[in-house]
């Protein structure tokens, strides 16, 4: 089997503007609602907050310079809505639009193509004072801000993404509540997926009625891999009405119109879904130029057997399930190593989700929009930063792409979750995913060695040996 990638496999890292920039107040941004959230005491450990971050706003050449001397050939970042549009409606401010286009032009300028992220849930906190996404408009104040940016943008940014894992935003952000804005609401959650759905439907028709037609649109979900704990009916159900909420109730509407029936029959004692208006589910079925994957660690689940809950879906504590109508289910840690965020470290759930879309959305390139791994680096005494686990974690996952575009699976590109060591949500500065170590302290970058050996996949699109376990 070959280890070498397709010619133009786009190889990259990613970031979103709340994780990395900074700067909260400057040049007119408003507070998001990740602002509020991280303000607020006891949501993010160590009372962490992104207001200084890693200070990408003021070191945005160098954190530039630096990938193009790894020879990176793409990078995803995100918008900050309340940086360009500070009110989440009416007029843009040009500053902030300044920054982007600034940006992408030093990006081009080092040969490195930009694949812009709408919104990667810093939702304005006006929005989500007038209801935010549980609030039908919102949909609407996402298409217009959009279109804005793709006005602006669009002459020198041809990937666009509109959504990174809305998931996350309804689930974790309005159900079980350890994302912004921290809302308990389980009928409000599902609100929520819908008009996100819905946000991406319109804010595709405003990206395409703005960009040049060579300019390609995805979004970026996070799919589960779902499995059950065992060959029990019980747990054949458990996995289905998972797969419904993490995984079909996005793609249902995006990739074939249609929200799944057994969606509406697990939560019908919570709603009858009033909130999907006729004509809504034609419209966030788009034409889509690439499905975004990120990928982590697969979901293992099972029927709640009695007695004290194992519930452990990975996504923080709270004692509100981030699973509306299925708050039942236990979610079991697989067996094998674990990476710092204690997520499985497995592959084959990337291959199977990789294998699963080519079927369910036959035509549409796929892009693995995120993958990465958190480990507990520390710069050596010499100040170099080794982490040969991350590197053991990239290889296996590159390994497993391979196999699946032998596979059949039209795989375009790899996007390194992150550039840079960053703020981690609730996990604050806790946690470490970067490539580039970052003290803190001092803003100093060090590549890590997992920085250095994907530098030289990208440059020769041959997957270098990884170090021995
Ligand atoms: C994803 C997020 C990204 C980062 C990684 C670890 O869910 O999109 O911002 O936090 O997880």
């Amino acid at each position: 089997m070959t280890e070498s990638f397709p010619p133009g496999f786009l190889w990259g890292t990613a970031t979103a503007a709340y994780q990395i920039e900074g700067a909260v107040r400057e040049d007119g941004r408003t507070p998001s609602i990740w602002d509020t959230f991280a303000r607020t005491p006891g949501k993010v450990l160590g009372g962490d907050t992104g207001e200084i971050a890693v200070d990408h706003y003021h070191r945005w050449r160098d954190d530039i310079r630096m990938m193009a001397d790894l020879g990176l050939t793409a990078y995803r970042f995100s918008v900050s809505w309340p940086r360009v549009q500070p009110t989440g409606r009416g007029p843009v401010v040009q500053r902030g639009l300044d920054f982007y286009r600034a940006l992408t032009d030093e990006l081009l300028a080092h040969g490195i193509r930009p694949s812009l992220t709408l919104y990667h849930w810093d939702l304005p906190q006006e929005l989500e004072d007038a209801g935010g996404w549980p609030a039908r408009d919102t949909a609407y104040r996402f298409a217009e801000y959009a279109g804005q940016v793709a006005g602006a943008l669009g002459d020198r940014i041809d990937l666009w993404t509109t959504l990174n894992e809305p998931w996350c935003s309804a689930f974790l952000g309005y159900g079980s509540g350890v994302h912004a804005p921290g809302r308990t609401d389980p009928v409000a959650a599902l609100r929520a997926a819908h008009h996100l759905n819905l946000a991406h439907g319109l804010g595709t028709q405003a990206l395409r009625a703005a960009l040049p037609a060579r300019a390609q649109t995805g979004i970026a979900l996070n799919p589960s891999a779902v499995r059950p704990l065992t060959l029990s009916p019980q747990d054949a159900d458990a996995q289905r009405r998972i797969d419904a909420l993490a995984n079909r109730a996005f793609t249902g509407p995006i990739l074939k119109g249609a929200y799944p029936q057994d969606l509406f029959a697990d939560t019908a004692r919570l709603t009858d879904w009033s909130f999907v208006d006729a004509g809504d589910e034609s419209t966030i079925h788009q034409r889509l130029d690439f499905l975004g994957i990120n990928y982590y660690a697969p979901t293992v689940v099972s029927a709640a057997p009695p007695g004290p809950d194992p519930r452990r879906d990975g996504h923080g504590a709270s004692a509100h399930s981030p699973w509306p109508g299925a708050e039942d289910v236990a979610f079991h840690q697989p067996p094998g190593e674990l990476t710092a965020m204690e997520w499985s470290v497995d592959p084959t759930g990337l291959y199977d989700l990789l294998l699963r879309y080519t079927r369910e959305a036959p035509g549409v390139a796929l892009m693995i929009t995120e993958n990465g791994a958190a480990y507990d680096d520390k710069p050596g005494t010499d100040g170099t930063v080794h982490d040969p686990d991350r590197i053991r974690y990239l290889h296996a996952h590159l390994a497993t792409v391979r196999r699946a575009i032998d596979a059949g699976a039209d795989v375009s590109g790899y996007f390194l979750w992150s550039l840079m060591d960053n703020f981690e949500w609730s996990y604050g500065y806790s946690k470490r995913f970067g490539a580039v170590y970052v003290d803190y302290e001092t803003q100093q970058r060090t590549p890590k060695s997992s920085a250095e050996w994907y530098a030289r996949l990208a440059r020769t699109g041959v997957l270098p040996e990884a170090p021995a376990a």
